[in-house]
């Protein structure tokens, strides 16, 4: 027979059982009234958002607190690639939702698998690393170019080649791989070991690997800088970064979170500039909205990463991957990838047309849906200003610089929102300069 003092400490647990999944949840909190000021009450300062609060969206419409309607030329900066609410993806988060959400790393799991394969299948890369974001992705790059450079050349191997106003994230690590001395003053020291070049530039590149090539172990480049200027990579240029550091048994990482998925019109940028990486980074388009960052690589460089040398607790999360899994089987589809071209094809029309009556863009440049317009005298510098107009107008546009608006819609916006968007973009120019 069961004791008194077991038989309670049965009931206990199976108290605390059925209590577990039927804790009172404390009511208001999903009501709690907020607004923009309590941004400056209770965040860090590191950010100045708009005025307005989104609160809903629908493919390519995002509607505020008011209820307010904006059309989406931004894509939360380049990331949801397939607008707002998209059905797929809903659908693959709740049923993710009801299976599994986290399990760490001392185990895999299906949907990481799942999308691991879809990644290696389509690319030229054999293994994948999970991560959260593209810093971590850039992060987990450089730290594998400099392990596998240690462990198969020597100590000595460690130079890192990055460009003028790159951006590859704001890890100390990354920020200072990135070419905007902005964002990597006033936390040193800093990691050493990086040179910065102008984009471009072949021979800048040539001297460089003429001079230390023994020492580089990478070249981190973006395909087209986004952040930096929206300036294109021109194939000649990423051609001969790959012939040096084939030459110089450096790593070519390509750092795809902005332009890859989709943004270009192939899956990834690199697929149409005659290069193929050694690494490579994604984030941003690859959940479409959902968390998640990927490092991509070879069979033999991935090996430099055994166990226990590199790691994250959420990498590979079974909701981020699930939804990932879907962004990816929609994004690499004819369809939506001819889309891309077709709709470059439309909005180039369309900011040209609105340069003639306004001449406003010194330069208008791109690739796929992922536009820069460069705005001429006498709107120099006032980028941010533009951005804040399209707001009153009821359109979200994103800068790059002082001197240019980006353009960054989802994959998938419609003729019409592109229509309503280049009229509502022109509304709000009128209102800049008056
Ligand atoms: C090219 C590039 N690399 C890296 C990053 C950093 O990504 P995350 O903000 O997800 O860390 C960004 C973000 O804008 C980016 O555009």
């Amino acid at each position: 027979m069961p004791s008194s003092t077991a038989k309670s400490a049965a009931l206990s647990v199976a108290k605390l059982a059925a209590a577990s999944r039927d804790i009172a949840i404390p009511r208001g909190h999903a009501e709690l009234p907020v607004t923009r000021e309590t941004f400056d009450q209770v965040m860090v300062p590191c950010f100045a958002p708009a005025p307005f609060i989104p609160v809903r969206g629908e493919g390519s419409r995002v509607w505020d607190q008011a209820g307010r309607m904006y059309i989406d030329f931004a894509s939360g900066v380049a990331v949801t690639a397939l607008g707002h609410a998209h059905p797929a993806m809903i659908r693959a988060l709740e049923e993710q939702a009801r299976k599994l959400w986290h399990v760490s790393n001392w185990f895999t799991n299906e949907p990481a698998l799942r999308l691991a394969q879809r990644l290696v299948d389509a690319t030229f890369a054999e293994r994948v690393f999970f991560c959260n974001s593209g810093a971590e992705a850039n992060e987990a790059a450089l730290k594998l170019a400099r392990r596998y450079a240690h462990d198969h050349f020597g100590p000595h191997k460690t130079r890192i080649v990055s460009t003028h106003n790159s951006f590859h994230g704001r890890t100390l690590f990354t920020v200072t791989a990135g070419g905007q001395a902005k964002y990597a003053m006033g936390f040193g020291p800093n990691p050493a070991g990086f040179t910065h070049l102008p984009y471009n530039d072949v021979a800048a590149l040539q001297t460089e690997f003429a001079a230390h090539g023994d020492e580089i172990c990478a070249v981190i480049l973006e395909p087209m800088q986004g952040e930096g200027g929206m300036t294109p990579g021109t194939p000649d240029y990423l051609q001969a970064a790959r012939r040096l550091c084939s030459e110089h048994n450096a790593f070519l990482v390509l750092d795809e979170i902005q332009s890859g998925m989709g943004r270009t019109g192939t899956l990834f940028s690199y697929m149409q500039k005659g290069v193929v990486p050694d690494i490579m980074t994604s984030a941003k388009g690859l959940g479409g909205g959902f968390p998640v960052g990927a490092m991509l690589t070879t069979g033999e460089i991935a090996s430099a990463f055994s166990v226990g040398v590199h790691g994250t607790t959420y990498g590979g999360n079974p909701l981020a991957c699930a939804v990932a899994s879907v962004v990816f089987d929609v994004i690499n589809t004819t369809e939506v990838l001819d889309g891309v071209k077709a709709r470059h094809a439309l909005f180039m029309e369309g900011l040209k047309a609105i340069n003639a009556r306004r001449r406003v863009f010194r330069d208008l440049r791109g690739e796929g849906v992922w536009l820069g317009c460069e705005l001429d005298e006498p709107w120099r510098g006032r980028s941010m200003d533009v951005l804040k107009a399209a707001g009153d107008a009821g359109l979200i546009v994103l800068v790059a610089g002082p001197d240019v608006v980006r353009i960054a819609p989802s994959l998938v916006i419609s003729l019409d929102e592109i229509l309503e968007g280049l009229a509502r973009l022109e509304t709000a120019l009128g209102r800049v300069l008056v």
